[in-house]
């Protein structure tokens, strides 16, 4: 027994003594939640702390817990339970740390937090975020810092992936509801309008609609002639059909005072007489837990996020390439957007299906 423990003690040593310095990482999630950070916490945290061998440590509230240094060690201890559940054990904010000072008295946000990453000795940072986390990695990559990031948001809009983790489950989720709306509208003979997410990307509204089955999908991306929109209904009426569904993205031209859904619901009404009502789906499209395409790709991007950090590989966002896991640098990816383009296949055969998108 006791040789044992001395022989434990000479690996370990030896381990540390070949291999170089334990690497010691931050983690944290920024910007809206949704379902699979907490599946993504878990696959970088189980790659770093049992293939590499590296100390992590949580960072709470996104960027805000770098400047407060607000932190928590992770074990494995602390991942279980984690790949089905909603949110993130670490919390969120929407904290810009390189937002312009609006007064001289303000802190200097960027090097406090690189004075706090030095004081922890963190050899790497993971940002688990959208299209503002990126940004904010990439400006701490350029004062300096070893940052790796992972894609996050329901959104699906953020440049150089195929896909972000939380699509899937929010497209998921507002296409149930859809399909719930389709028995009261045509029990009713109405026209149900349904306002999803996306911000300025029409990607939950498109996909949904799609796999809902909507008969008329308005994305930002494409202008829509409120008549078009009304012809499409009363054709309808005329083909037997006296209901319809109406799926629409929040970012779509409105007056600017009203939301969306409750718009397009009132000049609906307005054009074709029809009894018309609408649904917000808000934010239980962030809610619950994450479908099995999102556990799956928070694993694989978690797990390759440890990769390129074990390599040496900073300054890069995980992306999603058809089925492969590659990087990019985070250079070409701060400060742009993904956005629907019209010849995407799901237009193309709604089209032809005679779905109208505007
Ligand atoms: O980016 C995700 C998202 O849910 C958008 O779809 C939505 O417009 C926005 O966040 C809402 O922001 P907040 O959570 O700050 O209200």
């Amino acid at each position: 027994m006791k040789n044992s423990i001395i022989l434990l003690f000479f690996f370990i040593f030896t381990a540390i003594y070949l291999g170089g310095e334990i690497m010691k990482i931050g983690i944290l999630t920024s910007g809206g939640d949704c379902p699979g950070i907490n599946a993504t916490i878990r696959g970088v945290c189980k790659a770093a702390i049992n293939h590499y061998g590296m100390d992590v440590v949580g960072i709470h509230s996104g960027f805000q817990g770098l400047l407060d240094n607000d932190v928590e060690i992770l074990t494995d201890k602390s991942l279980s339970g984690l790949l089905n559940m909603g949110g993130t054990i670490l919390g969120t904010s929407r904290e810009k740390p390189f937002k312009k000072k609006t007064s001289p008295t303000d802190v200097d946000k960027p090097a406090i937090i690189q004075n706090n990453v030095k004081e922890l000795g963190l050899d790497c940072i993971v940002c688990i975020g959208g299209n503002g986390t990126q940004k904010t990695a990439a400006k701490l990559a350029g004062i300096g810092l070893n940052v790796v990031s992972v894609p996050k948001t329901i959104d699906n809009d953020i440049w150089g992936t195929d896909f972000s983790f939380g699509f899937d489950s929010a497209v998921s989720i507002a296409t149930d509801a859809i399909d719930r709306l389709h028995s009261t509208a045509s029990a009713h003979k109405r026209v149900m309008v349904i306002e999803v997410m996306g911000h300025k990307a029409g990607w939950i509204a498109l996909y949904s609609g799609m796999a809902g089955g909507g008969d008329i999908i308005l994305i930002p991306e494409i202008p829509y002639d409120i008549k078009n929109v009304g012809g499409t209904i009363i054709d309808r009426l005329k083909r037997g059909k006296p209901y319809s569904i109406v799926v629409v993205a929040e970012g779509i031209l409105t007056d600017g005072k009203k939301r969306a859904g409750e718009f397009i619901a009132q000049e609906i009404e307005y054009e074709t007489g029809f009894e018309t009502r609408e649904t917000v789906l808000g934010y239980i499209q962030r809610g619950g837990s994450p479908t099995s395409f999102d556990r799956n790709l928070a694993t694989r991007m978690g797990g390759h996020a440890t990769e390129l950090i074990a390599n040496g590989e900073f300054g890069r966002m995980v992306t999603l390439c058809g089925d492969t896991i590659k990087s990019i640098p985070l250079s070409e990816v701060a400060g742009k957007l993904k956005l629907v383009t019209e010849d995407h296949d799901l237009i193309v055969q709604g089209n032809r299906m005679g779905i109208c998108f505007g």
